[in-house]
């Protein structure tokens, strides 16, 4: 067996280290892959920051980190789709609170990722480009698909038109992109909202309409368009999305259901522990509080939720590896290669908290 060296996280608020790491073997429904690109999203910043109050169950040191690409090592017993060589994609889960596992980390060499978290990728389809996919896909699933959030028809190759409309709050951010891929593949209208920079690459993707989120008539300007469709329901994703989405969904005739993938409070400036937890609580609660009050559903969406329902299968097995094979999927946002070592995933972490626009910081191992 090679030796493996992770980016730890050492304790609560600290700077990753890179040091040795065991190699763990895979258990039945596992893979081990040998990571060759790894993605960072604002999750991992965010549990560095504010861990005194986000995935306080972790056991430090750890190793965070969702997105990975690589080579499959070696399998566990019950595993039939994967063998040694194949090239995969998958989603870490070590810090969801049933794993709590560093040998399910994305930030070392070798990663133990579950079999249903996991995809072949086609030899079109670079390490870099892959890494972008796992969590921003997962969490847009999680949200589109799940029965208990806005339980969508799955996606498909050949989709029969459901003439339901789709909002997507935050259509350029890697949850939002891949949320507007899977809506088209499963039949769904979409309209969604990013900076008019980022208008081209939505519509090509499928999306009807792409309006402005910082105009100050977007509220009144969807209320207006979904007046006229049949809503399938909104997934409100960036800071101040969902209570726009709220209000939004009570004006459509449809399925007034609301799935919220960024928490009501945000960290990008730091974090302090008694107003960061009162605000986090508070703002769920008057977030239900008003979409009660509208006739409303809102629910948080956990990216990792699929793992626990039909919902895995439906994207990792029957979906994705056919739909990248055929091109009818993309990878996206855009890769930014930062770096090129486990060294560089501290200043990969850094930059995303700074913010990014459509694009996805990958470090290469
Ligand atoms: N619940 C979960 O399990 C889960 C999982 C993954 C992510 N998330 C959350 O989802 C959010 C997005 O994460 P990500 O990795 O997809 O983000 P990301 O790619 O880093 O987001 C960058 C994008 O955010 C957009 N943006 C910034 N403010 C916005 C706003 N007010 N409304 C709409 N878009 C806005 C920017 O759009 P323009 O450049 O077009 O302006 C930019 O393209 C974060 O809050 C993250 O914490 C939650």
């Amino acid at each position: 067996m090679p030796s493996n060296r992770a980016a730890w996280i050492p304790a609560r608020n600290a700077p990753l280290e890179v040091g040795p790491a065991p190699i763990t073997a895979p258990g039945p429904d596992q893979v081990l892959i040998r990571n060759q690109a790894i993605a960072v999203n604002p999750l991992e910043w965010i549990i560095q920051v504010a861990g005194r109050v986000a995935y306080t169950w972790l056991k430090y040191p750890f190793v965070l980190g969702a997105d990975v690409a690589g080579e499959v090592v070696e399998v566990g017993s019950a595993v039939t789709r994967f063998r040694a060589g194949d090239r995969v994609l998958g989603l870490a889960v070590g810090t969801d609170k049933d794993a709590n596992s560093s040998a399910q980390g994305g930030f070392q060499q070798y990663t133990l990722l579950s079999e249903r978290l996991t995809s072949p990728i086609p030899d079109s389809l670079s390490y870099v480009d892959a890494s972008v996919l796992p969590l921003g896909l997962s969490t847009a699933a999680s949200a589109l698909f799940q029965a208990d959030h806005l339980a969508l028809n799955h996606p498909g190759a050949h989709p029969a038109p459901t003439g339901e409309t789709l909002l997507v709050w935050g259509g350029s951010t890697s949850v939002g992109s891949n949320a507007v891929q899977l809506a088209v593949a499963a039949g769904y209208d979409v309209v969604t909202t990013a900076s008019p920079r980022n208008a081209g690459w939505l519509t090509d993707l499928g999306a009807g309409q792409v309006l402005d989120y910082r105009s100050p008539t977007v509220e009144a300007d969807l209320i207006g368009i979904f007046g006229t469709r049949k809503f399938a329901g909104a997934l409100a994703v960036g800071p101040g999305s969902a209570a726009a989405c709220v209000r939004i969904a009570a004006a459509s005739p449809g399925n007034r259901f609301v799935s919220m993938a960024t928490a009501p409070v945000t960290f990008e400036n730091g974090f302090s522990p008694p107003r960061t937890a009162a605000g986090m609580v508070g703002g769920m609660v008057g977030l239900q509080l008003s979409a009660r009050r509208r006739g409303v559903r809102i629910r948080f969406v956990i990216g990792s939720d699929l793992k626990k329902n039909e919902v895995a299968d439906a994207i990792f097995r029957d979906f994705l590896p056919d739909a990248l094979a055929e091109g009818r999927y993309r990878a996206l946002p855009q890769a930014s290669v930062v770096g090129s070592s486990l060294a560089d995933l501290q200043a990969a972490l850094d930059l995303q908290r700074k913010g990014v626009s459509a694009t996805k910081l990958v470090v290469t191992l």
